[in-house]
């Protein structure tokens, strides 16, 4: 095997080409679109740090979910605000909340859409932490009974999937539980499994006022440097009872991807984070690469290495482009 009997330059001469060999292509179907809902009404408020995505009122969040099904995407994933912060995020569970309210209006207007909420309380708490602060630390035991019932709460709203972000150990196992014995076997877990503490999140710390008041999460996301560790967190989230597994960022973990993809037979989610998702915009603005043609090798790159499911910003505008 060798040149000149060989040439691959001949599968790379012309677009058409390319594309019949083309060995991986991002989907509309791949992609999941996170949105963010707060209190109030009317919204639809420019977040400063995060170009071309809004702060949403229940009353505006059906508007945008029926334009995100229609350009095709499955899935939206929802992030909420509260009126007020308390100590131990209360308003994460309330029925009346900015997300369970959202849930209803955008089922009840795009009833095929799939609606996946964000399960933590680091949006709600004072602290800004995922979990309970006692003495100083995040106590992992009694943070969990609160997560079940935020989750139960969007269950009963009418959501799809929960996906608990938070990372306190075995509260996937508790949330399912939950919601068996709450009569909620349908309602899937979406587990954010393997979450590194990232400073990729900058740009959503800034979206949901969530940026904690002391210290860090790494008491409880994981160290970047650990891909056996990211294995066993799939581990025990499958055995909890994870439909889906999450690997998250996405740019930086790509191996993590890879790994358990050939390890794991679940569907895994890659979330393109806020910081990835701003590199690209900056870059793009400042003229120093083709925004459009970097956005795609990046979302190819995720599938490639092994993704089913993409949750990205550019869900919304990768749809149109694919679309048309
Ligand atoms: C909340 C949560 C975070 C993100 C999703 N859920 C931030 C964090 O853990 O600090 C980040 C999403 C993004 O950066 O796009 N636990």
């Amino acid at each position: 095997m060798g040149f000149p009997e060989h040439r691959m330059r001949r599968l790379r001469g012309s677009p058409a080409m390319r594309r019949l060999v083309r060995e991986t292509k991002v989907s509309v179907d791949d992609l999941v679109y996170p949105l963010f809902v707060r209190p109030g009404e009317g919204l639809r408020e420019a977040i400063k740090s995060m170009d071309g995505c809004y702060h949403f009122s229940p009353d505006t969040i059906a508007r945008e979910g029926r334009e995100v099904h229609k350009l095709g995407i499955p899935a939206v994933l929802l992030f909420g605000l509260p009126e007020k912060k308390d100590e131990n995020g209360s308003e994460a569970w309330a029925e009346d909340g900015a997300v369970q309210r959202s849930i209803r209006e955008i089922k009840k207007a795009s009833p095929e859409l799939l609606v996946i909420t964000d399960v933590c309380l680091c949006a709600y708490t004072a602290s800004g932490h995922c979990g309970l602060v006692k003495d100083g630390k995040i106590d992992n035991d009694s943070t969990l009974e609160l997560l079940a019932k935020a989750a139960l709460s969007h269950a009963a709203a009418g959501a799809d999937m929960v996906a608990p972000s938070d990372m306190m150990d075995g509260r996937v196992g508790f949330i399912r539980q939950a919601l068996d014995e709450n009569g909620y076997k349908d309602v899937g877990i979406l587990s954010y499994a393997a979450k590194f503490a990232s400073s990729f999140y900058g740009p959503f710390r800034d979206a949901v006022e969530s940026a904690p008041s002391f210290g860090d999460r790494k008491t409880y996301q994981m160290d970047p440097a650990n891909v056996r560790q990211a294995m066993t967190e799939i581990e025990l989230d499958i055995q909890e009872g994870a439909d889906i597994v999450m690997v998250k960022p996405a740019l930086a973990f790509l191996d993590i991807i890879f790994q358990v993809r050939r390890k794991f037979n679940v569907p895994i989610a890659a979330y393109n984070v806020s910081g990835e998702y701003m590199m690209l915009n900056c870059a793009g603005k400042a003229d120093l690469l083709d925004r459009d043609e970097a956005i795609n090798e990046t979302l190819t790159a995720i599938k490639r290495a092994g993704a089913d499911i993409i949750i990205t910003y550019f869900a919304k505008e990768v749809a149109k482009k694919i679309n048309d």
